[in-house]
Order: C-alpha cells, then structure tokens, then sequence
C-alpha cells in the first residue's frame, strides 16, 4: 500500500488513524536517532546493554555458522554486538537487513563494511511482510533473525504473531530468532519515555502531518495539534496521538480530500505493545518458536529473547 492510499484509508476511518511506519522519511529516521538519545527514551540503551553483555553467548547458543537476517535495522547500532560475536567464530558473514527507510539502509551498510571487512551486506529496502517475501526459503547455512528495538510492538499482537510466522517462513527447523521487546513498567517511566521535555518525540509523531504536506500536497497547520501520549495499562500498550487543538478542515490536496476534526479529536499515529513472559512465550508459540532464553537489563526494563525455530 502506498502512503497515498494509507493516508487516505487512517483520515477518512472512524477514529482517524495514520500507520506508524511512515513517520521513517529522511527527516523522520533522523528524528528517530534523537528519540534514542534521549535520557527518558530507556530502550536503546537497556537492549545494547543486554547485546553488549550477552552477544557471545547468544551466538553460541544459535550454534554453528550462519547469515543474519534483520527486520527493521535502522542506523543497526545494536546489531554490531552480534556482528562482531559472529565474526569471532566465522569467516564471513552474509546480512541482510530489511528496513522502510532506504537512507537508514544506505547509511548503516557503509558503516558496517567499513568496520568489518568479512561483512557482505545486501539490503531490501521494503515493509516486513513484503521484504521477508524478496529473501529467498533456500539458504545453505543457519540463519539467525534479528527482531530488535522493540519494533515488534508496533503491530496488534495478533499481527506481530502474523510477522513472526512470516519471519518463520524464511527460516528452518533449529535456526534462531533474536526478539527486542520493551517490558510492561509504571505509567510514569513508559510515558515519560514517549513525552519528552526536549520535545523529540512531539516533532517525531508532529512529522507525520508534514510528511502529507511534503508529499500529498497537506495544508496542515503543525500549530493546530498537540502531542498526546498515554499508556493503555490493560492493554499494555503506548500509544501516540495528534490531537486537534480546535475544530477545522484540512485540505490534502494530491488526495482531493477535505478532513474535518471535531475540537479534541484525535489521529491515532502509533502503539507500541509492552510485554511480559505470558505474553512473550504466547507470541514465541503463535509465531511457530520455542522460546529458550529471555535476558533483560539491570533495570529489568527491556527484554531479549533467544527463539528456535520449530
Ligand atoms: C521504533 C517502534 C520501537 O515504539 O518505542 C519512539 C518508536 N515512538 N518514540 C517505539 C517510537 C515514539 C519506537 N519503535
């Protein structure tokens, strides 16, 4: 689905929605990169502190040699732990990351090449589902799947149990699955981390309505929507909004499309799914995998799971 066609559906639907994966433009990843050095936004740095500590053991326990397949790399900072654990007990290395952002690819496999020479990177610029459809069943050696940054948690859970079977379909009986998953915490710290006094993460979902207005030919007023982030405690679930700060119409005009919003009325931009060990273990089993280790950070705020492959 095009952004066009994707636009259209999420602001003319009842409540008004706009799917997370396009806030990723130039501007958007770049955006994003702020959002992960922000002090309240935990979950960069708990998951490359898990990688940092526990990179060797996780290449061990997948066992013998293998390529990397990646979902959503971004700038792949965190996957360099893996790399360079691989690396020490193979030859080469074949990656191949699947993200939406071709700038965040570009960027992240000349870096990588540069740093580890037995590195071959090949890249498939796409959504998931249609990314994972590009990278070939038949593959000689083990395949180790990366899945990190909690980027699962974007999806409804019964579609994130949708993606890892699609992600278990590019791999074997015994191949690994390296799963990121934020943890379910206190409200305070979870929508801290998605509110940020800087204002990062308000740019980050504002971006999205200037996105249509770069691309689809908006007339949105950024002025006229705040920033709303809340946590959803019995669905365990972030979620972000734009909320209308008074009642008017904006023109889309490469949509001929007028959207009206009430005073208060809400685009919702984003979930993101927090987990626990039930709900961990059920999303490992709906996605056709064992799930063999969970590490967590000091601060028990972040998860990374080792799944096999049934
Ligand atoms: C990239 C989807 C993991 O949900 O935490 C950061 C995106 N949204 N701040 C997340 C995001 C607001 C992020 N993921």
């Amino acid at each position: 689905m095009s952004f066009a066609k994707d636009a259209r559906a999420g602001l003319t639907a009842s409540p008004k929605t706009l799917p997370a994966k396009y806030f990723y433009d130039e501007l958007g990843s770049a955006l994003f990169e702020a959002i992960c050095l922000l002090p309240e936004y935990y979950l960069t740095r708990a998951e490359d502190e898990i990688l940092k500590q526990h990179a060797g053991e996780i290449v061990k326990s997948v066992g013998g040699t293998f390529d990397i397949v990646e979902l959503g790399s971004g700038s792949a900072l965190k996957t360099r732990h893996i790399i360079a654990a691989a690396l020490a007990n193979q030859p080469t290395l074949t990656y191949r990351p699947i993200d939406i952002s071709t700038t965040a690819l570009e960027a992240s496999a000349e870096s990588l090449s540069r740093e580890f020479p037995a590195l071959k990177v090949s890249g498939v610029a796409a959504d998931y589902f249609e990314g994972l459809k590009r990278i070939s069943r038949e593959s000689d050696g083990r395949r180790l799947a990366l899945f990190l940054g909690s980027n699962v948690g974007n999806f409804e859970p019964h579609v994130a149990i949708a993606v890892l079977r699609e992600l278990r379909g590019v791999l074997a009986p015994g191949d690994a699955l390296l799963l990121g998953a934020d943890l379910r915490k206190d409200r305070s710290v979870l929508e801290a981390a998605y509110d940020d006094p800087l204002g990062v993460t308000a740019s980050f979902n504002l971006n999205v309505l200037a996105r249509i207005n770069r691309e689809l030919g908006g007339e949105f007023d950024l002025d006229q929507f705040d920033h709303l982030a809340r946590y959803d405690e019995p669905n365990g679930r972030m979620e972000m909004h734009l909320v209308s700060r008074q009642a008017q119409t904006v023109r889309v005009n490469a949509l001929e499309l007028e959207v009206k919003f009430a005073e208060g009325e809400t685009i919702h931009t984003e979930s993101s799914y927090k987990y626990d060990k039930p709900t961990l273990r059920a999303l490992a089993a709906g996605g056709g995998f064992d799930l063999v280790h969970t590490w967590t950070d000091s601060a028990k705020r972040f998860s990374s799971s080792l799944l096999r492959a049934v």
